[in-house]
């Protein structure tokens, strides 16, 4: 069934080519295909394209579907080519020539840009949750273990004392700065861009304003040309917001593995939470977060296909972008395993509390031996001299206290004032407004 059906027969090939992979990945757009009927059917109903009775049985309609949708038995049929298509078809099955009105005053462009931004606008709900289970977890594992020290390093060379503490609520602190530039592409996506056809407006007097409120968006794409140029560009924002949260867990991944090798022995996974080798009898290996790299490294990767795909596209509606929904829709979910498999390792990891006791990382605190002599008067200059003196003739003893007490340091992490700033940032979603818009379009409020 093709809804541009006017007689002539599409040859296979270029049939199968053209539906591609389709089938299966709008099937993630589905439920909010229907959600956008159920509003669109409405507005028609207020500009009298539709009466009363036929929008009670579309609305009924469409709510069965959303049943099947969420009893996880909706399919694209063969020979249907895309979502919009199959719920069209269900639709008209059902109501005959009532279920062929609601594609007044839309397309299917419109279609899958509303769906994209609907889909897109509850997956980083999601992630907005699971970033901040993770937050808490590393929050709570900074508070735990803020007295205990450990090895700072640059050019991967013992450099300063840095601490547990310090070590997990950095990452915690990166996730706040991760949501806050996720935040401004949710800005972005929760933007109508229903009416816009495709791509040029209709004749008929459609109620974009209507369709914005009974969605919850904040605000509409006005220009309608505007509204099919965000394809693409959309995706391509919110990859890059992905990608952020992304490189903060790989960052931390690849600190895991390092501090897990025998050589660093910095924390320590119980043994249930590592993988074994077929060859080597005695390995634990920190393969969750090898992985957790992996996939983390592939989702930056996605913000540069957007990008290559819809490079140099004039403005207009392109089948190219249709391959863009391969890239992106199932990157959520993989972002979301990622970052529930590391809040599960995190809770069970444990720290070496006297890593610092080991000589090989006495120069540590040659720093805090130079600022001791300066703190008795001596210029930084010459104590930092003194101590260079003793550490090449090989007469340098540490002191071993450490007292550090400015803002973000390791004496004084500043949790609760980062907190603050997370919750800050997450209240700033206004989540309720999509839920509310959302029960009134059911029928639920
Ligand atoms: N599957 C199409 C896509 O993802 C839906 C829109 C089809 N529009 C068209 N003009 N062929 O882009």
């Amino acid at each position: 069934m093709k809804l541009w059906d006017k007689g002539t027969s599409v040859d296979t090939l270029i049939e199968n080519f053209t539906v591609g992979k389709d089938r299966e990945l709008d099937l993630y757009l589905a439920k909010f295909d229907v959600l956008g009927s159920m509003a669109h059917a409405k507005m028609l109903k207020s500009i009298d394209l539709l009466t009363e009775g036929e929008l009670e049985q579309l609305h009924s309609e469409l709510i069965a579907i959303l049943q099947v949708i969420e009893d996880g038995s909706f399919r694209i049929e063969d020979g249907v080519e895309d979502v919009h298509s199959q719920v069209e078809l269900m639709l008209t099955r059902k109501l005959g020539d009532v279920g062929k009105k609601i594609h007044s005053g839309r397309s299917r462009n419109d279609q899958v840009l509303l769906d994209l931004k609907l889909y897109t606008r509850s997956e980083i709900q999601k992630l907005v949750e699971a970033v901040s289970v993770l937050f808490d977890k590393l929050m709570a594992k900074a508070e735990a273990n803020k007295q205990y020290l450990m090895p700072g390093y640059t050019h991967l060379q013992v450099a300063m004392p840095s601490s547990f503490g310090l070590w997990f609520s950095a990452y915690a602190e990166s996730l706040v700065d991760d949501l806050l530039l996720l935040q401004a592409a949710y800005k972005i996506v929760n933007q109508n861009p229903l009416g816009s056809a495709a791509g040029y407006g209709s004749s008929f007097p459609l109620d974009r304003q209507m369709t914005t409120d009974l969605l919850g968006f904040g605000s509409m794409n006005y220009n309608v040309v505007y509204a099919q140029m965000g394809r693409g560009k959309m995706e391509k924002t919110v990859a890059f917001a992905m990608s952020s949260i992304a490189a903060t867990i790989s960052k931390f991944a690849f600190d895991v593995c390092l501090f897990m090798s025998q050589n660093f022995g910095f924390v320590a996974l119980p043994d249930e939470l590592t993988t074994g080798s077929s060859i080597m009898p005695h390995k634990k290996n920190p393969d969750v977060f090898e992985l957790v790299r992996s996939h983390c490294n592939k989702i930056q990767a996605i913000p540069y296909q957007i990008s290559l795909m819809i490079n140099n596209l004039p403005s207009g509606y392109f089948r190219d972008l249709q391959i863009l929904k391969e890239v992106f829709l199932p990157a959520f979910q993989e972002l979301l395993d990622c970052i529930s498999i590391a809040g599960f390792a995190i809770d069970h990891m444990t720290v070496n509390k006297h890593i610092l006791d080991d000589d090989r990382y006495k120069y540590v605190f040659s720093v805090e031996d130079v600022n001791k002599l300066v703190q008795q008067g001596v210029p930084f200059r010459d104590a930092y001299k003194m101590v260079g003196g003793q550490i090449n003739a090989g007469t340098y003893e540490p002191s071993r206290d450490v007292n550090h007490t400015h803002e973000g340091s390791l004496g004084n992490l500043c949790l609760e004032q980062i907190a603050d700033r997370m919750k800050d940032v997450v209240d700033g979603y206004e989540f309720r407004q999509i839920d509310a818009a959302y029960n009134q379009l059911l029928g639920k409020a």
